[in-house]
């Protein structure tokens, strides 16, 4: 139930309002001064604050001032007589909710209160909201309860401690950026900078100077000296995203950082020390480059001191639907939307569904639901189209490739999958579909019957 705070000096005006207010069914306080409505809000909680502005001893606008400190989601609205609007305009500006002029006109208060308390639903699911985000399951914005993801968290809080060298594996979006992050934030390093730099964004001689910087008349346009990022970084991390994308001249440069914690600048003869955590990562199969060449061994040694592997998302399905609360919360938040949940429905398809662009497709199918629904459940229609159909045919090759099924089980399922395939084809034409796989009216009537499609 709603709960209403009305201050208001002249006694009749009070009982007035108070009995109104009830009789709609609200829960209603009084207080004939401002000093008494302070005395409740330090004892209860309510919505909204209803207030005069003129009052004697403490006016409406300290009240409401008092209360930004004592019950911030409070709403204010404050009532004044029509020759003082401009002290209510003022009021606004200082952040109350809304201003009612007297005598008051009964319909306006209550589509002003029934607006201020819908906004003030809104704003308390979303501070609860905040906490959940907050706490279960995640280590700096990384969600997951699943041992793999658990098993990241402590390696994460360990190596964060050290300065060894990181290299992050795994397929794009299964959150190697998020870990980079975490490593640096839990650091020692973290009240430094950290620099990212995806290496695959910059065609080979920019990302040399992007990385160790130019003195002046390096190459033309070089007009003045600049600082690469190595620099940049001094005393924090880099991440050099996308390591798996560098030139062989790269490499050795990066070799040279690695191993004696200098560089040069492009064009300059002086070295530079550098004190800089290196974190790299790729979601490219390093390993091959090796022995096809392309990646330097010696470098991919210095790299790989620590890896940390991402499991694919379909590895890691038991995080599905916690990912799934986390974005709807998420995004509803960011986009002051109240949240919604995702029918169970729903949910099976995505534990069904292979991710093949893991967390960040599923934060963006999430995103799409949330934007092409109507703000109740969530349904499998209101998903990308291609995850219902790609978790349908997972479900099937599941139940192809299934133990417990005998093989006529198994031929059978493909049987009526074929002819529910043709059927559908032919816009449900059974005779059509049945020409079509070449096989007479008659078996298709009988199969027709026997998987009643
Ligand atoms: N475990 C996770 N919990 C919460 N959000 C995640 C998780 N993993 C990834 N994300 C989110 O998914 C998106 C992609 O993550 P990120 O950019 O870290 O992926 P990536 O592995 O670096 O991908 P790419 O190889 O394409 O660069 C980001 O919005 C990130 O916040
Ligand atoms: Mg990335």
């Amino acid at each position: 139930m709603a709960r209403i705070l009305i201050v208001e000096d002249d006694r009749n005006t009070l009982s007035g309002l108070v009995e109104i207010l009830l009789e709609e069914g609200y829960a209603v306080q009084g207080a004939h001064s401002a000093k008494k409505a302070l005395k409740l809000l330090a004892k209860e909680q309510f919505d909204v604050l209803l207030t005069d502005l003129k009052m004697p001893e403490m006016s409406g606008m300290e009240l409401y001032e008092r209360t930004l400190t004592l019950a911030p989601e409070l709403k204010t609205i404050v009532m004044t007589a029509y020759s003082s609007v401009k002290d209510a305009v003022e009021a606004m500006k200082r952040g109350v909710y809304e201003y009612l002029t007297k005598p008051l006109d009964l319909d306006e208060l209550f589509v002003i209160l029934e607006k201020a308390l819908g906004e003030q639903s809104l704003a308390r699911e979303n501070i609860e909201l905040r906490k959940q985000v907050k706490s279960t399951y995640s280590f700096q914005n990384i969600i997951g309860k699943g041992e793999a993801i658990q098993r990241i968290f402590s390696t994460i809080t360990k190596v964060a401690k050290t300065q060894s060298t990181v290299l992050i594996r795994g397929e794009s979006g299964t959150g190697k950026e998020l870990v980079a992050r975490a490593i640096h934030h839990n650091s020692p390093r973290a009240g430094k900078p950290l620099v990212e730099i995806s290496c695959a964004s910059f065609p080979e001689t920019l990302l040399e100077s992007e990385l160790f910087g130019y003195e002046k008349g390096a190459f033309t346009g070089a007009e003045g000296t600049k600082k690469g990022r190595f620099e940049l970084a001094e005393g924090g991390t880099i991440f050099l995203d996308e390591i798996g994308d560098t030139s062989e001249s790269v490499q050795v440069k990066l070799l040279r950082v690695l191993q004696e914690r200098q560089i040069t600048r492009l064009g300059g003869t002086e070295t530079i020390d550098v004190d800089v955590r290196v974190i790299t990562a790729t979601n490219r199969d390093l390993e091959k480059g090796l022995t096809e060449g392309g990646f330097r061994e010696d470098l991919y040694y210095r790299l790989n001191v620590i890896p940390i592997v991402l499991p694919p998302l379909r590895d890691r399905r038991e995080d599905i639907p916690l990912l799934l609360d986390y974005f709807v919360k998420k995004i509803s938040l960011d986009n002051k939307l109240p949240a919604v949940s995702f029918a169970d429905k729903t949910v099976e398809m995505c534990l069904a569904y292979q991710w093949p662009g893991n967390v960040r497709e599923l934060e963006n199918a999430v995103e799409n639901a949330i934007v092409l629904g109507d703000g109740a459940e969530i349904l499998p229609e209101h998903m990308p189209f291609h995850i219902g159909t790609g978790a349908a045919s997972a479900a099937k090759l599941d139940f192809l490739k299934s133990k417990g099924r005998t093989f006529r089980d198994k031929v059978e399922f493909a049987e009526k999958l074929i002819l529910q395939s043709a059927i559908e084809n032919e816009s449900g034409n059974k005779s059509k579909a049945a020409k079509v796989l070449d096989i007479s009216l008659r078996t298709m009537r009988y199969k027709i019957k026997k998987y009643e499609l």
